[in-house]
């Protein structure tokens, strides 16, 4: 056992030194470093403030407020198409290739170091055409020289994987075997029809969305082969909406080691910077119920108890204990359920429909009434095989009820279903996929053509108010990865059931 120990773990680090070595950028050197400096800021590696001549008139401004990456971009792509445009100075494009290279309607052959020189500081290409007044002629000394060109042959390494000339790609894992293949198929049916409908409008900032789809398999090690090839050989720039609840927790360490962002729901217990999630984490939508059971219901501090169905729900029952005490309720432990009857006059639920079924089976069997506080995602299965009198006992949190959908969010649900001929049961799965593309495809328009992981982000942090017509509005901030920071809380009537709001979305104060 001992030695079987260290040998996973040797395998564990290897694999973590396999994954950086690829993913990111090879240290730079000094001179490559003072490069970097020198491109994106403008800056010597010397005291001299560099000069830079502009436009036809050579007007001499300083370097730092025309540094090449406010052109060029700082991963220096360029600007793709349309009239005079900064091209992109992949080293590869501008010296290594074959044959004449054309720009702008000039054609010229491969850059060396002295003619890229002569580019930058004289305005003139290989051929000797003179570079459109545009690009400004900077005056630097030889080392600044020197430092830029060895940045220059550097620049495609520090570039995130996934955005090309023309193609941003995306990837996520999604099942097409096992009790998870039918949730897979209406995740990739509306992942598929919104990239499609995006592509035809011209994608974004002039690139394709491309969507990599990979299987999980149905074990954990398979699922964290899929996801390791998902990042490092299909090179998805970022994940959306995978469907892989057997990945738990590792999901949030690979995409930290990686920083590959991603936008969808996080298996139970993930929680990560790298993950938006446009939906409230069962945790949330629990301690929303426990709040209302508060004002609404009057329960005393001591009135809640936590019971859990389930090894697995054992870590997020005890999360959402200790968000009661954050909320002024006394519970002093999560209590698994095995067929006792808790006495207590509210029970916060978490597991299964057929435990929560069984759960108000022995309650009723031992002539007990409380209230019963479960996540409709988890128990709304169940619903039809209650006894009548659990009626008004029964308050279940929705992320969203039909009271949140416009005319126009209805439209495109539907307008996505008839297309895919997607199942309207299904509509919980396919608004939750709907909602994860659209706050993704948004932060990726507001990050401009210059894409990197570290500014989608920044974006997608800074997302709020966003109108998806189907849910109430969404947002995150630099502490918040939930889009929904709350739930409505929704009263059960039996037989039926009926469904009746009882208080709004609101987002807790404290949520995560
Ligand atoms: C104000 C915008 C701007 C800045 C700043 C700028 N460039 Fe340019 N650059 C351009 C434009 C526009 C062109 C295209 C000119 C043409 O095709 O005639 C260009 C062309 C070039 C070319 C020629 C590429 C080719 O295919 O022939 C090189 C090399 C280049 N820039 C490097 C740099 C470097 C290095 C810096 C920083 C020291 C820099 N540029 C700063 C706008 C800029």
């Amino acid at each position: 056992m001992a030695i079987l120990g260290t040998h996973f773990r040797l395998a564990a680090a290897f694999l973590c030194l396999a994954i950086h070595g690829s993913v990111f950028a090879l240290d730079l050197t000094a001179n490559e470093q003072a490069g970097k400096r020198l491109y994106r800021e403008g800056v010597s590696s010397s005291d001299v403030q560099l000069q830079a001549r502009v436009g036809a008139s050579d007007m001499s401004v300083p370097a730092t407020v025309l540094p090449c990456a406010s052109c060029h971009g700082s991963d220096g792509r360029g600007r793709a198409e349309g009239g005079v445009r900064p091209p992109s100075l992949d080293w590869q494009r501008l010296a290594q290739g074959q044959g004449e290279r054309q720009v702008n309607g000039r054609r010229y052959p491969a850059y060396t170091d002295s003619t890229l020189a002569r580019a930058i500081q004289q305005g003139l290409d290989p051929s000797g055409k003179r570079l459109d007044p545009a690009m400004p002629r900077f005056d630097l000394t030889l080392a600044d020289q020197r430092n830029l060109t060895a940045y220059l042959k550097r620049l495609a390494d520090e570039r995130d994987p996934g955005v090309e000339e023309g193609v941003l790609r995306l990837g996520t894992l999604l099942p097409s075997q096992g009790p998870l293949a039918g949730a897979g198929q209406v995740v990739r049916a509306v992942l598929e029809d919104g990239l499609a409908q995006l592509n035809q409008q011209g994608g974004i900032h002039g690139r394709r969305l491309q969507l990599v789809v990979l299987d999980p398999g149905d074990t954990p090690a398979s699922a964290e082969q899929a996801l390791h090839r998902l990042i490092q050989e299909q090179q998805a720039f970022a994940l959306v909406a995978p469907v892989a609840p057997m990945l738990d927790t590792r999901l949030a360490a690979m995409l930290e080691r990686t920083d590959v962002p991603l936008v969808g729901s996080a298996p139970q217990g993930a929680v990560s910077k790298q993950i938006f999630d446009p939906m409230p984490a069962l945790s949330t939508q629990l301690l929303s119920l426990a709040a209302y059971a508060r004002t609404g219901l009057g329960l005393s501090p001591q009135g809640l108890r936590v019971v859990y169905a389930g090894a697995e729900q054992a870590a997020l029952a005890e999360q959402v204990r200790q968000g009661l005490q954050v909320q002024g309720w006394s519970v002093a432990a999560v209590e698994a359920f095995n067929g006792q009857a808790i006495d207590s006059p509210g029970i916060v639920f978490l597991g299964h429909a057929q435990a929560f079924v069984e759960l108000a089976a022995t309650l009723q069997a031992a002539g007990r009434e409380p209230y019963l506080l479960a996540a409709s995602s988890q128990v709304a299965g169940a619903l039809g095989g209650l006894a009548e009198q659990w009626s008004q006992r029964i308050l279940l949190a929705y992320p969203y009820v039909p009271g949140d959908w416009t005319e126009q969010g209805l439209a495109n649900l539907a307008a996505v279903q008839q297309r895919q001929g997607l199942d309207r049961r299904q509509a919980a799965l396919q608004v939750n996929t709907l909602c994860a593309l659209r706050v993704l495809t948004e932060a990726l328009k507001q990050i401009g053509r210059d894409a990197s992981r570290e500014r989608l982000v920044a974006a997608l942090e800074g997302l709020h108010d966003i109108d998806t017509g189907l849910t109430p509005a969404l947002g995150f901030g630099p502490g918040r990865r939930q889009g929904l920071a709350g739930a409505h809380v929704v009263s059960v009537s039996l037989p039926g059931p009926g469904f009746t709001s009882v208080t709004p979305y609101r987002p807790l104060p404290d949520a995560p």
